[in-house]
């Protein structure tokens, strides 16, 4: 489905709402989720003081203040202002402040420089969250049938965005705690109750081992059922030869290796780019990672922790993925090979619900599991990097207005990610969401699942 098409933010639709009213459970149903969503933000943030809110550690990281406006504006610019006609913004200059990316939306404050806006302060922002939740709840509250039919897709795509704003919070809250050298505590460590307890030395992991599929003309893309991305579509047919893929994650255990054998000073591993970037920014470990007496500790979101070795790396680069793969023996799948496998594989796992906000041992690292040759952790804890180009399928057009803006402007230089982290809702992910970073990029949990050509 694609995304709807929204104009301008300042041309308000007239209806007389008294005619059909709408479905009061359909509008009830829409406000829960709405509301649902706006809430998990809020409580995402229950541990936050203002000062996190407002840090901006690198370009790529917005405040958490930034997140929750942003979301904010969202629907006030594509929903209060195009749908109801008595909506008068408190603070218009917010609309240039929030904006993110959206050109026919209007002109917008400079992304690297959001750091640097301590007004509208955390509680101010939050008002902001709290004066619109009510005027959608009005809004919502005196509709007709086909003014439904015109808000319900734009308040559901809001929703989602939300949930995508979400991960990012978590993410961007992770760089900026980890430049303090107290190590924050962002959520103390509960272990998951589908998480056993095992050795940290990586001594109870098995092999992965690979699975085989043969080759097949695959259906990619969404079928259309429910909610997807325009970026999803349109469904098509692609040729997806013989290959094989690994049964789990690389874990943090098996790329100690790759470390230990000077995986990052072998120019023979790596793509050109990627060897001038591990130069340039003088990796040696993933991102969080440092080495104390000897052992590697990596900071979480629940503090500064030695390496657990059962656990899937992350906070890799594509290019350390890549790299990784080509010591390894193998090649990173492509997006049709992971999503022509993840066909069968139920959508569980560990995502942002279970509160963890980091990867879990891997499945096949638990005692007494029997070394199955099924998939494990396709969905959530890492998002897995593709070797397949963010590019548009066969047939995509993005849409017309701001809201056409949303994904197909961002595809070049970037690669495919798939299955979700522990930063990502539980209802965000699909077996054909295509999510998209630039090759260098390693702040949002991002790992590795090894693929292999037909042997
Ligand atoms: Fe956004």
């Amino acid at each position: 489905m694609s995304p709807p098409s929204v104009e301008t933010a300042s041309t308000p639709v007239a209806a007389d709402r008294s005619l059909f009213p709408a479905s009061q459970s359909r509008i009830e149903g829409l406000r829960d989720r709405f509301h649902q969503v706006r809430k998990f933000t809020n409580a995402l943030c229950a541990g936050l003081e203002p000062e996190d809110c407002v840090v901006q550690s690198m370009p790529d990281v917005s405040p958490t203040k930034w997140h929750l406006a942003h979301t904010t504006w969202f629907f006030e610019t594509f929903i209060l202002k195009k749908f109801d006609l008595a909506y008068r913004a408190e603070i218009p200059d917010y609309a240039y402040l929030f904006n993110s990316y959206y050109n026919a939306a209007g002109d917008m404050h400079r992304r690297d420089l959001r750091g640097l806006i301590s007004r509208p302060t955390v509680s101010q922002a939050q008002r902001y969250r709290a004066s619109v939740d009510s005027h959608i709840d009005d809004l919502l509250s005196n509709l007709d049938e086909s003014l439904l039919d015109e808000i319900e897709p734009i308040l559901v795509l809001g929703i989602h965005h939300e949930r995508q704003h979400q991960e990012l919070l978590i993410t961007d809250i992770k760089h900026v705690l980890a430049q303090n050298p107290l190590y924050p505590v962002f959520r103390g460590r509960a272990r998951s109750p589908s998480a056993p307890k095992i050795s940290t030395d990586g001594s109870a992991i098995r092999p992965y081992q690979f699975v085989e599929f043969d080759e097949q003309i695959a259906e990619i893309g969404h079928d259309g059922d429910g909610f997807a991305y325009d970026n999803e579509g349109p469904r098509h047919r692609a040729l997806v030869p013989a290959f094989s893929l690994a049964t789990r994650p690389v874990t943090n255990g098996e790329y100690i290796g790759f470390i230990e054998d000077n995986g990052y000073s072998r120019p023979e591993f790596w793509l050109s780019l990627g060897w001038m970037t591990v130069n340039e920014q003088r990796w040696n470990a993933p991102l969080y990672w440092t080495k104390r007496d000897g052992a590697w500790w990596n900071f979480t979101l629940s503090g500064l922790r030695p390496v657990d070795q059962s656990e899937p790396v992350t906070h890799v680069s594509y290019f350390e993925a890549d790299a990784y793969a080509n010591w390894a023996g193998a090649r990173l799948p492509t997006e049709f090979e992971w999503e022509r496998a993840a066909l069968n594989c139920p959508i569980e796992g560990n995502f942002v619900e279970t509160e963890l906000f980091h990867p879990v041992a891997v499945v096949s690292a638990v005692s007494g599991d029997k070394p199955g040759k099924g998939l494990h952790q396709i969905f959530g804890d890492v998002w897995e990097w593709t070797r397949s180009a963010y590019s548009p399928y066969p047939g995509y057009r993005a849409a017309p207005g701001a809201l056409g803006e949303y994904n197909g402007k961002f595809m070049c230089n970037q690669y495919v990610l798939r299955g979700g982290s522990c930063a990502t809702s539980h209802t965000h992910i699909r077996r054909t969401y295509r999510n998209f970073f630039q090759p260098e990029k390693r702040w949002q949990f991002t790992g590795v699942r090894l693929a292999r050509d037909a042997q």
